[in-house]
């Protein structure tokens, strides 16, 4: 008899388990053979309340690069979101869902013609630019764009966006405004980005300031602008990591800009979806390599930096799935954790050290709060699947979204836990038969 629990994609709807629960019964199973993600969506519900609650005079634009999962950019749609798209795909994406392409704007400074002209016959009508190239480019195939003129605002953060965007206030912005009011091109606001992973609250405040200088400078030249675009760049790490510089943003703008009339846009991304999705992966190998006097494990895994866990940011952590008693006693060693691929770069977490009590092939790993960055970077080097996720949803919130537009009722299932997710194997090819001329290996 086949004992088989049958896999599903569905959504899993949960009587009362955690998510963690979730995954530990699918690995206990033993019929989840691949690395996969959980995705909480209540989580994901969460932390969009708390921004609106934190930031009530700001508009969400999701920055769905962060996390294009389906089933995220679906929640993010049945919450009257608003989108920040960064190429076509990701336009064609949320106008499949019937969302109105004056929900997104196309936040990329540097776009080619063909994108451009993909944007207008879409719908879409605002976006940014930074240069005066972009400015002419504008003219030509997107006259009537509503543009946001981007700034750069350096904040303390992982990734300085500044380096690759934004004019500078100082010797850029008030030239390119002008130009465009020479083209007559219609500038509406400014946007900034104080770079993502941002730990300088105060650079939002700087940002703001710029934007009050340029609204101040249209003003006077008789052009009205009426959307602030404050970007993202919001910690993910804690629930509340928003709060203090929410308080800092509310007050500059009431001070800033007290006008009710004028639009205030964010483009969060990670904020959103990090915290929402956590990895589980296999492991398929173990060796033990001695360099000099110092002993080192070095641990396969199923999944590596080709796949979705290139970035390893300062509050990622790596953690073994207990499932063997006799494991917890273990002193954790100093580990090294390979991917899958041949690639001699495919090393996960290589800017930490690795401690981990040691591993079989038959253990997991857990990488908690991989939501954003992670699967939105997989490629498909060595054709190699890309780990598939798990969406959980409570009873509660289920009941909230269960009739919106977005999200159809069969999607939902109510099944066994353990359910593994559909095998990412590729089907058995069977050549056998095949004369072809190749050749071929010896007995
Ligand atoms: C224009 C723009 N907006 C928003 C984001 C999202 O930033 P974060 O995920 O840090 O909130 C990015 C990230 O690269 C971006 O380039």
């Amino acid at each position: 008899m086949d004992n088989k629990i049958k896999s599903t994609n569905g959504i899993l709807i949960l009587e009362n388990e955690t998510p963690e629960e979730v995954a530990k019964a699918m690995i206990e199973s033993g019929q989840q053979k691949e690395p996969f993600y959980i995705f909480d969506i209540d989580e994901a519900y969460g932390r969009v309340q708390h921004f609106k609650k934190m930031l009530p005079r700001v508009q969400i634009f999701y920055a769905m690069k962060s996390n294009d999962n389906e089933r995220m950019v679906k929640l993010a749609a049945t919450l009257g979101l608003g989108f920040d798209c960064a190429s076509p795909g990701e336009i064609n994406k949320i106008l499949k869902l019937n969302v109105s392409p004056l929900s997104i704007i196309f936040a990329v400074t540097s776009k080619s013609p063909y994108w451009m002209t993909y944007a207008r016959s879409s719908g879409v009508r605002h976006t940014t630019f930074d240069s005066s190239c972009e400015l002419k480019k504008i003219k030509q195939y997107w006259p009537d764009a509503r543009l946001l003129i981007r700034i750069r605002v350096d904040g303390e953060s992982i990734y300085k966006l500044g380096d690759k965007f934004g004019c500078d206030f100082e010797t850029e912005a008030i030239d390119l405004l002008e130009e465009a009011a020479a083209l007559n091109l219609k500038v509406v606001g400014v946007a900034f980005h104080v770079g993502s992973g941002c730990f300088s609250i105060e650079s939002h405040m700087v940002g703001l300031r710029r934007t009050r200088t340029l609204f101040d400078h249209e003003a006077k030249a008789g052009r009205k602008m009426n959307i602030v675009n404050i970007g993202g760049g919001f910690l993910s790490d804690k629930t509340d990591s928003i709060d203090q510089v929410s308080k800092l943003i509310n007050s500059t703008l009431e001070e800033l800009f007290p006008d009710p009339t004028i639009q205030v846009i964010a483009e969060p991304g990670r904020y959103l979806c990090d915290s929402s999705s956590s990895m589980y992966c296999s492991i398929n190998n173990v060796r033990k390599v001695t360099k000099g006097d110092e002993t080192v494990n070095m641990i396969y895994l199923n999944d590596g930096i080709f796949g979705s866990l290139k970035y390893n940011e300062p509050w990622h952590t790596v953690k073994l799935f207990e499932r063997r008693a006799e494991i917890k006693d273990d002193v954790p060693v100093k580990t090294i954790l390979w991917g899958p691929s041949c690639h001699t770069h495919d090393r996960i977490m290589t800017n930490v050290d690795v401690f981990l009590p040691q591993c079989t092939p038959f253990d997991w790993l857990i990488f908690p709060r991989r939501g954003a960055y992670a699967l939105a970077f997989a490629s498909s080097f060595s054709s190699i699947q890309t780990p598939l996720v798990r969406s959980v949803i409570s009873q509660e919130l289920w009941k909230k979204i269960k009739d919106s537009e977005q999200f159809k009722s069969e999607e939902f299932v109510r099944t066994d836990i353990s359910s593994p997710l559909p095998s990412t194997l590729p089907p058995i090819q069977n050549n056998t038969s095949s004369n072809r001329p190749n050749y071929t290996l010896k007995a």
